[in-house]
């Protein structure tokens, strides 16, 4: 008997009855480890492109070559970031994250990876306006959108008023998670969470410092704030 038929029986009613043995049975068409690798494939290939878009054919190809199909070799994509006012074009890995883009790719080494797990802030840039934290985003996942860095916030040499503020109220020691502090006290500021401190700092919680600067932090986008406001 087959090793990949060893469920069936002789009186198995989907072997035909014309059938001379387990071989002739329709499983012997496909056998079963096959059938199993090849629905695994097309169902990672399935999910991947529900789930991720301009991702579906890098990650197909993944799951193909998973179930043992050709290598495909390291992959790469082209894709163009809008990075503080400016597009870049560059060709990644499709699992290059946007931080290493930034950093790696980019030299825009203002934004910092801390865990690189989504749990420290120090990565954190705006996009659209909002605050993401890059080490956990995806750079292809952002293409057309609007990334702004802490080398984009100033205004030529005109400070912005949170960059300001963190000096005037010595909002850094290190200076490590200060990027990822600023820009996620501007969209702070601008979600109109910063009208006290007690909302400062449970808004800006995400955001840790290891040098413990936070009463600085807390007084530079209070003042910020004021001003944003004014
Ligand atoms: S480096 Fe991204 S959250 Fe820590
Ligand atoms: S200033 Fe050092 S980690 Fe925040």
């Amino acid at each position: 008997m087959h090793e990949d038929h060893d469920d069936l029986q002789p009186d198995d009613p989907l072997i035909p009855d014309d059938a001379q043995s387990i071989e002739d049975s329709p499983f012997n068409l496909l056998s079963r480890r096959e059938f199993i690798a090849g629905t695994s494939a097309v169902g990672a290939g399935l999910l991947a492109s529900q789930w991720f878009g301009p991702l579906d054919r890098a990650f197909a190809e993944d799951a193909g070559s998973a179930a043992g199909g050709a290598p495909t070799g390291a992959e790469t994509v082209g894709l163009t970031l809008k990075i503080n006012g400016k597009d870049q074009t560059l060709q990644v890995d499709p699992r290059t994250t946007l931080l290493d883009a930034l950093r790696e790719r980019l030299q825009l080494t203002g934004t910092k990876k801390g865990c690189d797990h989504g749990q420290c802030g120090s990565c954190t840039v705006l996009v659209n306006g909002r605050r993401v934290n890059s080490c956990l985003a995806l750079a292809l996942q952002h293409e057309g959108d609007e990334i702004t860095t802490i080398e984009g916030l100033a205004q030529g040499e005109e400070l912005h008023p949170v960059q300001a503020a963190f000096i005037k109220h010595d909002g850094f020691q290190c200076g490590y998670c200060t990027p990822g502090q600023i820009c996620s006290a501007v969209a702070c500021i601008q979600e109109g969470h910063a009208t006290n401190d007690a909302e400062i700092r449970e808004w800006m919680s995400g955001n840790l410092c290891r040098c413990g600067a936070y009463n600085g932090i807390v007084a530079a986008v209070r003042e910020a704030a004021g001003q944003m406001k004014a």
